[in-house]
């Protein structure tokens, strides 16, 4: 694999494959000396248009954790600021010594163009485009369920309920992409204005109310940020509407069973799409998720800076 950039990308085995490597690397940082010398001697660089701190921060970890050299593109001190072209900073970029090229953009398909248009060698790895995908997300986020689930190599059996946002959410494509293709039951819940029509097609069962939802007893409830700043300036959108319906409170909370995954990527709204009692809950698996984050970001990063898997 020489990019990631799309969960389809993947087959199951190698999605496994992957997830077993994260797994692996995991036990890296519990060590006193939490590093690797396997990517000793090459370049990383995020490129960064959007703002961040999961993932912009993870990867960096990951990459020195793996002996790389890291560095931060910031698009506001850059040359961005003049003009420059996405395309002609990647390539400067890579004239510079970048072997990867992580790359975060507010335009779909802008990680697909540097990888496939031929504007650069190096690896691309995509770290969020519009509303497309966040494929290192939705990987963390079945690392996540993998462990608190205690499931074998793949999700079969586990229902996972995706609440909110779906129609601005790049974590929730990502991961209906992969959940369901390691076998979970993938279902969706949101208003109306904010669940794209034909969502069914990606096997998705939708629900019109979160109250529905939870009857059916989901082994994973995955709160989505409510993305104010995608939504249009004639888009109606009543936050009072939306805690009343769509939020995990106290009240939902509580309909929840005893082993219920509650995840959400970050950052969070809280008090919005999820309380704070539902973020701070026992059953929350959200800094797991962050902590997740960095082995799955090492497993990729050594996937297609190597060519292999660590394990
Ligand atoms: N989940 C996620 O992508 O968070 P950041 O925007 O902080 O990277």
């Amino acid at each position: 694999m020489k990019h990631l950039i799309s969960i389809r990308d993947l087959t199951r085995d190698s999605a496994v494959a992957l997830l077993d490597s994260a797994q692996q690397l995991s036990q890296v940082n519990q060590r006193t000396i939490k590093s690797l010398p396997a990517l000793r001697g090459k370049t990383v660089v995020n490129l960064f248009y959007e703002n961040s701190t999961r993932t912009r921060i993870s990867f960096e970890i990951a990459a020195k954790r793996l002996s790389a050299d890291v560095i931060n593109f910031d698009a506001q001190s850059s040359s961005t600021s003049k003009g420059e072209s996405l395309k002609d900073t990647a390539q400067t970029l890579e004239a510079l010594g970048a072997a990867a090229i992580i790359v975060r953009h507010p335009m779909s398909g802008a990680a697909h163009s540097l990888a496939n248009r031929g504007w650069v060698s190096a690896s691309i790895i995509n770290a969020g485009d519009g509303r497309h995908e966040h494929p290192t997300q939705a990987l963390l986020d079945a690392m996540t369920i993998r462990q608190q689930k205690n499931s074998g190599d793949d999700l079969a059996g586990i229902k996972v309920l995706v609440v909110g946002d779906i129609e601005h959410s790049r974590v929730a494509r990502s991961n209906m992409l992969l959940l369901s293709l390691l076998g979970a039951t993938v279902s969706v819940a949101g208003p109306g204005t904010l669940v794209p029509e034909g969502i069914e097609a990606m096997g998705a069962k939708v629900y019109k109310t979160f109250d529905e939802a939870l009857d059916e007893k989901p082994d994973v409830v995955m709160m989505l940020r409510v993305q104010l700043e995608r939504m249009q300036k004639d888009d109606t959108f009543s936050t009072r509407e939306y805690i009343a319906n769509w939020s995990l409170d106290q009240t939902r909370l509580g309909l929840l069973g005893k082993e219920t995954v509650i995840m959400h990527p970050g950052p969070m709204n809280r008090g919005l799409e999820i309380s704070n009692q539902a973020a701070n809950d026992p059953r929350s698996a959200v800094l797991r998720q962050v902590e997740n984050g960095l082995a799955v970001r090492m497993a990729v990063l050594h996937r297609v800076l190597s060519g292999e898997d660590s394990n």
